[in-house]
């Protein structure tokens, strides 16, 4: 027997098994977040002794007799305290992070009451962040630390949660506290766990399945196959490449090792490993395909029955051979990008169970709930609305929670067995199954007139888009679409082709092929300016497009274009700076070239309150907040008067997903609309007693044009947001600051807003120079700890600056998408001072023989 002492009180347990499952399923202590198990991301941290401790990593055995905290069981006091500094300082976005954060700041400021800035970021060394770049985290522990050490009262924060305030976000406190819920935090009664059996190989026929060792497992409660799924076994994100397969059937063959063969379901999580061991798989390998050259070799196998090329894109605008060839200078590069993991901090999780007599619950923490339950309904063989859906919070998506992981599985198991069943991945499977950045090989050539205006692009785009569709298409699509830049140009030549590999799926992330992209351009961009013989800075300002002027996919900019207003914000610390390197870039906001994209709102009075209804996922960025704000802007009622509802099914209406930065242009639009219901009622003097019961629905779908559309000046997206950033170098190639100018149009939330770009930019200094997601033969390498994700020690001081054009859009109050902006520019930004710094024009991430990074051998 262990015992030991949690919050004040003596508890012991027979068995010795870590202190993060012992906190978090016998205790049910869920502050203490399980990030990766390994040790590595420092969300399970807690105080033992005094000392800020990774649960995930002590056994009870080793903690005999020792005092454990967890964020419940801070006093009142220190909750108030830290609820706070976190929610003023705008330092929490998914949270997923935050209670582990709290713990290592509690440790600290109980040995050091007065830290400085660089004691508090040494303090949370080991705890990552993906969403905020720490530095607001910083200002958090720094305000708390200030608090606790003064005494006196927590100050109250008066806000109206107006447009442009700067308002807590509305989810601030529960997640500071820990006692906000993810699907994890979620124990339904009687519930079992189901983990699925993933291929041996990348890419081997399945002669056999033999589970009858693994039912005979005490624990064991069933084994699923594909002949128990009752509707169709092929999922996928777009209905119309549903090619991903929810079990692989015998006979068939995988596509890589993250394919599930068989889902065994146990009383207890803790017995899965031992079940699926028993399970006997009889495979005969086959030769993986794990380059898009080998899948598009003459002879290669194909990977789907309709051949290795999911799509294909081909954007032509003038003649850019010809312009090419008339260009006073012309420069050709071949750049090489890799896959990238998201690394969110809350590996997936969904619960789901039976509901009704036919019907299943899903607890999730998708994107989106709508497209989880039509794929679930699919695969099950029912109408959508037996699927009920009811979206958790989310730590952390970036786009790779748009796509089915533990969802149908879940779903799955309880349908078939008629009972509760949780699905949660460890890191690893996390890392191995959602889809990736993609992996790019791009040839950009541009040319530029004897002034270094630019005169036409060609450029050939090839993406690993590995073993399933996800956002592959559309993911090309937006590569291409966004490859000629922000610039004033309009002779373009892009094609693109996605090809299937046995490598791990790749899809959305941040940034939606346009990171990518913005690499080659901004790196051509930069070898022009010297041939021309002018700064990088200024090509970047000849060329920024300016409202009224034709972007190179033929839209014209519309009044809230304010690129050159961003350009002209950093000019000065551009060229004040010994080494810095520079990069503008743009954005579109929602799905557009044609494609349905609407955003829906219900504003209904209940119980004396206005709820917003939405089914907008919030993955970090803070919809819940946006739309409260647009409701208190656009009613005048006060925000303790609202209520956003998260996502269900059968309360919010279908917002979309979580993707393209779409949220707060369209869901935010049609909650501007749905509430501006609502003050009508209120302005012909009716009171919300009054409307008790009413509801304001209100929907906005606007309309772009297809791709290829023939009109001269096509409306191919609703919204562009515009940004440049600096990135300034120490002499040893150490980052030494980065300044960004955002144009954002009129923004919600301005502390919000600057922390997703903190957050975007630190990501971005991850993609440019550590991070990293190797494969050998189709097989992930690496753990959560060797991402190469950056840590609060790393990160430089950034000034973010916001910028605004001389009109502001129509939709949402006037605001645009921030979201995958935030992560664009900075990249080629840092590749541009890199090739200031030593000559070396680097064209493959992450960059070599650099502070970060040894050249490799
Ligand atoms: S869960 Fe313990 S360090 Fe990640
Ligand atoms: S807020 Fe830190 S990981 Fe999301």
């Amino acid at each position: 027997m262990y015992t030991l002492t949690v919050n004040g009180r003596s508890v012991s347990c027979g068995e010795n098994k870590k202190l993060l499952p012992f906190l978090r399923d016998d205790l049910r202590l869920t502050s203490a977040k399980d990030g990766c198990g390994q040790g590595a991301c420092g969300a399970c941290t807690v105080i033992v002794d005094g000392k800020a401790t990774r649960a995930c990593i002590f056994t009870l055995e080793k903690l005999q007799g020792k005092t454990v905290t967890t964020v419940e069981g801070l006093s009142p006091r220190e909750k108030e305290v830290f609820a706070f500094a976190f929610a003023e300082t705008g330092a929490v976005q998914c949270g997923f992070c935050i209670p582990g954060m709290v713990m290592s700041a509690k440790a600290l400021i109980g040995q050091n009451p007065e830290p400085t800035g660089a004691d508090i970021k040494k303090a949370l060394r080991g705890n990552i962040c993906r969403c905020t770049g720490y530095v607001k985290i910083e200002e958090a522990v720094a305000l708390a630390a200030r608090l606790l050490r003064e005494g006196g009262a927590v100050p109250k924060r008066a806000c109206a949660g107006l447009v442009g305030d700067d308002f807590h976000r509305v989810d601030a406190a529960e997640k500071t506290l820990g006692t906000g819920l993810y699907a994890d935090d979620i124990v339904v009664d009687g519930m079992l766990h189901a983990s699925a059996l993933r291929s041996a190989h990348p890419r081997a026929r399945v002669l056999s399945i033999d589970a009858s060792e693994a039912r005979k497992h005490p624990d064991c409660v069933a084994v699923l196959t594909a002949k128990d799924v009752p509707g169709n076994n092929k999922i996928g994100h777009l209905e119309f490449v549903s090619d991903y397969d929810v079990l692989i059937a015998e006979g068939d063959i995988t596509r890589f090792v993250g394919d599930a063969v068989a889902l065994p379901v146990s009383r207890a999580k803790e017995s899965l490993d031992a079940i699926k061991a028993l399970i006997r798989v009889e495979y005969e390998v086959l030769e993986p395909m794990t380059s898009p050259a080998m899948s598009l070799a003459p002879g290669a196998p194909k990977i789907h029955e309709k051949g290795n090329i999911l799509s294909h894109e081909h954007l032509v605008r003038g003649d850019a051979a010809a312009a090419l060839k008339n260009s006073r200078h012309v420069v050709s590069r071949k750049y090489s990008l890799p896959f990238t993991e998201h690394a969110f901090m809350e590996p997936e999780c969904a619960i789901a169970m039976p509901e009704g007599d036919d019907g299943v619950l899903l607890y999730t923490g998708g994107q989106s709930i709508y497209d989880e339950q039509r794929e679930v309904a699919r695969m099950l063989g029912v109408p959508p609305e037996k699927v009920h859906v009811q979206g958790q919070l989310v730590g952390g998506g970036f786009g790779g929670k748009e796509d089915m992981s533990v969802q149908h599985h879940a779903a799955l198991a309880a349908w078939v067995l008629k009972k509760p069943v949780k699905v949660l991945f460890t890191r690893q499977e996390s890392i191995m199954i959602h889809p990736k950045r993609h992996a790019m090989e791009l040839e950009f050539t541009t040319g530029c007139d004897e002034n270094g205006i630019l005169t036409a692009l060609k450029a050939v785009i090839v993406s690993d888009t590995g073993a399933y569709a996800s956002l592959g298409g559309p993911v090309l699509q937006r590569a291409c679409t966004h490859a000629a830049g922000p610039y004033n140009y309009q002779i373009i030549d892009i094609e693109g082709t996605a090809v299937y590999t046995n490598n791990p799926p790749a899809g959305a992330f941040r940034g939606f092929g346009v990171s990518q992209s913005a690499v080659a351009t901004e790196g051509n961009l930069n070898l022009l300016a010297e041939m021309v013989g002018i700064s990088p800075w200024e090509i970047r300002r000849r060329n920024a497009i300016l409202p009224g002027q034709v972007l190179p996919n033929g839209q014209i900019a519309d009044d809230s274009t304010a690129l050159a207003e961003c350009l002209d914000a950093v000019r000065e610390q551009y060229e004040g700076a010994k080494i810095a390197g520079i990069s503008s870039f743009l954005k579109n906001s929602g799905l557009g070239v044609g494609v349905p994209d609407v955003g829906r709102c219900i504003v209904s009075v209940e119980g004396g309150k206005v709820h917003v209804r939405t089914s907008a996922a919030c993955i970090g960025q803070g919809m819940a907040t946006v739309t409260t704000q647009i409701a208190c802007e656009t009613t005048g009622l006060p925000p303790s008067l609202v209520v956003a509802e998260q996502p269900d099914t059968r309360r919010t209406p279908n917002s979309g997903t979580t993707t393209a930065s779409r949220q707060t242009v369209f869901t935010g639009e049609a909650t501007r609309r749905a509430a501006e219901l609502l003050r009508k009622e209120l302005d012909a003097g009716r009171t919300l007693a009054d409307l008790e019961g009413r509801e304001f629905y209100a929907e906005y779908f606007p309309h772009t044009d297809k791709m290829g559309s023939d009109k001269p000046n096509p409306v191919s997206h609703v919204a562009y947001g515009y940004a440049a950033v600096v990135a300034i170098l120490n002499d040893d190639g150490s980052l030494k600051k980065i300044v960004a100018a955002y144009d954002l149009g009129n923004v919600i939330n301005p502390r919000s807003a600057e922390g997703q770009i903190e957050g975007g930019i630190v990501m971005a200094m991850g993609y440019a120079l550590t991070e990293d997601y190797p494969l050998e033969g189709g097989r992930p390498k690496a753990t959560y700890g060797t991402l190469g994700l950056f840590r609060a020690t790393e990160v430089p001081p950034m000034e973010i600056i916001m910028v605004q054009g001389k009109a502001a859009n129509p939709e949402a109050c006037g605001a645009k998408g921030v979201g995958e902006l935030a992560t664009i520019p900075a990249a080629p930004a840092i590749a541009g001072a890199y090739y200031k710094l030593d000559g070396e024009f680097r064209t493959k991430f992450p960059m070599e023989n650099t502070f970060y990074r040894k050249k490799k051998k």
